[in-house]
């Protein structure tokens, strides 16, 4: 598949014409799939989700996933799982090319009002320690680190931070 429009020139697609960023947020269909693998390979690499769990994860009721685009392609993804007794987010990627024009933070919102529309009382997630960018938009949102787990990311060695939002 294709680049995201942007990727020659990460302003393009964006500005509206008063210069307003122009975001279009939607869930993710099954025809989504084969953007979101290529977005998850884009940026997690060796903590890419293969193919089959993204089918099955799309196909999940108890989860919801959602796409923002930039001039009509998959820029951003965002998922989360919703259970009875537990909410807890499942991905968050942006393309390289488009981040910093607050496709991020508008994902986590949605995941986030998704977690309040179900009942949830708090949102759970692991994040790679280290990774500032996403520690700093989670803090933002009301997350705090609950713990460090040793080698959580396999494939990475790499150790995860589990955090927790309060919901009110
Ligand atoms: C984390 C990530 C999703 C942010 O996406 P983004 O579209 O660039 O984020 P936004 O432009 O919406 O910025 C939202 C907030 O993130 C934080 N942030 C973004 N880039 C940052 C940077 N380089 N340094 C510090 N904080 C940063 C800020 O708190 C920012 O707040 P603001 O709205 O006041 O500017 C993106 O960097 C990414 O895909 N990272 C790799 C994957 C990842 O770490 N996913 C999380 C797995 S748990």
């Amino acid at each position: 598949m294709n680049s995201p429009g942007p990727a020659g020139d990460p302003g393009e697609g964006l500005a509206g014409g008063q210069g307003e960023a122009v975001m279009v947020l939607r869930r993710a269909v099954a025809g989504d799939l084969d953007r979101l693998v290529e977005l998850d390979d884009l940026v997690l690499g060796t903590e890419a989700w293969p193919v089959e769990v993204w089918r099955a994860n799309l196909a999940d009721p108890a989860q919801h996933y959602w796409v923002t685009l930039v001039g009509g392609v998959v820029a951003g993804s965002a998922g989360i799982a919703l259970r009875p007794s537990w909410a807890g987010i499942m991905s968050l990627a942006v393309d390289p090319a488009v981040r910093g024009h607050g496709f991020g933070r508008r994902l986590m919102e949605r995941l986030m009002a998704d977690a309040a529309e179900a009942g949830s009382k708090r949102v759970e997630l692991m994040v790679q320690a280290g990774s500032v960018p996403a520690m700093t938009l989670y803090r933002s949102l009301g997350f705090a680190e609950k713990g460090l787990v040793r080698g959580y990311y396999r494939a990475s060695g790499q150790d995860g931070i589990a955090m927790l939002a309060e919901l009110a």
